[in-house]
């Protein structure tokens, strides 16, 4: 059935968010809380705080979502909410609400899962990629590769071992004394760096291999930055462009190789540290390279958004108003079984 004016919610980790969306296209508001200034005194996301300001936030954000598009709550189709996976605490204030607010409005809940939404979220832009495509999921929860063939069916191809690439950013910035999240500063201080500067190791694992390593990395950095004394030379630019360069190439790398083995030419690159832009530029131009067609996620959807929530339970399986209560959080995704 297809619905109309959907509400799409999102609290899996440290953002609250709400957005509108018609007929699976139109975006008529998205507004996002972050909890960056509760957790970074901290230096990464503290679990039980981010509950409790999800719990503050979520109905505020809500009614803002829905002034923002124009539309009475009476208005709404149907409710997609992330289900999983992420923090069960924070998931679960999402799912409260969405499942209490569907409930008394009589009308259909979807659960979302959030890799799907992020996967999804390049639909959020001008131009739509072809199925089927390459999907790049990078953030700081997940580094995966799939293969797209239509809004439902994904296949995993590779995943990361242990760090996720933007997890990797938070740590090297936080042995770096940077602040929380670490991704957008280092990129920014990469900027006036030397990406060569340093020959930080790329982990390409077997040469087929489509998965992912980053925790090497990041002891490496560390080792560097324990032995600075000895680099007289260095400067915190250097090693933030060598590190960047580090995982830039393996990302490039591994998604390139997902879309020649698959004989597939359309790459999509999403997640939060697909907001990097030394990242999208060298997608950019090693797809150009080897003929393929690089989608990228405009900025703003790419880190955590109710938007992309909405979009992706568009194309969901929905539940009616009598079987939505049973639904229940899950801190793993279902996507990144093998
Ligand atoms: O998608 P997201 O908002 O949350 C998760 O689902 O994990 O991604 C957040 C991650 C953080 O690790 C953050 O450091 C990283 O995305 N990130 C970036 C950039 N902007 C955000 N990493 C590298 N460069 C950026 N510009
Ligand atoms: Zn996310």
């Amino acid at each position: 059935m297809k619905r109309k004016l959907i509400l799409g919610i999102e609290s899996s980790c440290d953002e609250t968010a709400a957005a509108v969306l018609l007929d699976g296209k139109k975006l008529l508001s998205s507004v996002i809380h972050s909890q960056i200034s509760v957790h970074a005194p901290y230096g990464g996301v503290v679990p039980e705080l981010a509950s409790r300001n999800h719990v503050e936030m979520i109905t505020p954000v809500v009614q803002s979502a829905l002034e923002n598009a124009r539309v009475a709550i009476e208005d709404l189709d149907g409710v997609a909410v992330t289900q999983g996976p992420g923090l069960v605490g924070s998931l679960l204030v999402g799912l409260s609400f969405a499942k209490a607010l569907a409930f008394a409005q009589k009308i259909p809940l979807v659960g979302v899962d959030h890799i799907a939404g992020h996967l999804l979220s390049v639909f959020l832009g001008k131009k739509n990629p072809p199925f089927p495509f390459i999907a790049l999921v990078v953030s700081g929860g997940h580094t995966s590769l799939f293969r797209a063939d239509d809004p439902k069916t994904f296949t995993l191809l590779g995943r990361t071992r242990d760090d996720a690439a933007g997890e990797a950013f938070d740590k090297v910035a936080k042995l770096l004394k940077l602040d929380y999240p670490g991704g957008p500063i280092i990129s920014k201080l990469a900027q006036s760096g030397d990406p060569q500067a340093i020959p930080f190791p790329r982990a390409r694992l077997s040469k087929d291999s489509l998965d992912f390593s980053f925790s090497g990395l990041k002891t490496s950095v560390s080792n560097y930055v324990h032995n600075k004394k000895s680099n007289k030379n260095d400067n915190i630019s250097d090693i933030c462009a060598s590190f960047q360069e580090a995982v830039v190439d393996v990302l490039t790398e591994k998604a390139i190789h997902a879309a020649k083995r698959e004989a597939i030419s359309t790459i999509v690159l999403a997640g939060g540290v697909a907001a990097n832009s030394r990242l999208r530029d060298k997608l950019v131009t090693q797809g150009a390279v080897n003929n393929m067609e690089i989608f990228l996620t405009p900025n703003q959807y790419c880190t955590d958004n109710a938007a992309m929530i909405a979009y992706a339970g568009f194309h969901g399986n929905w539940h009616n108003s009598s079987s939505l209560l049973e639904m229940d959080a899950y801190s793993r995704s279902p996507l990144l079984e093998i």
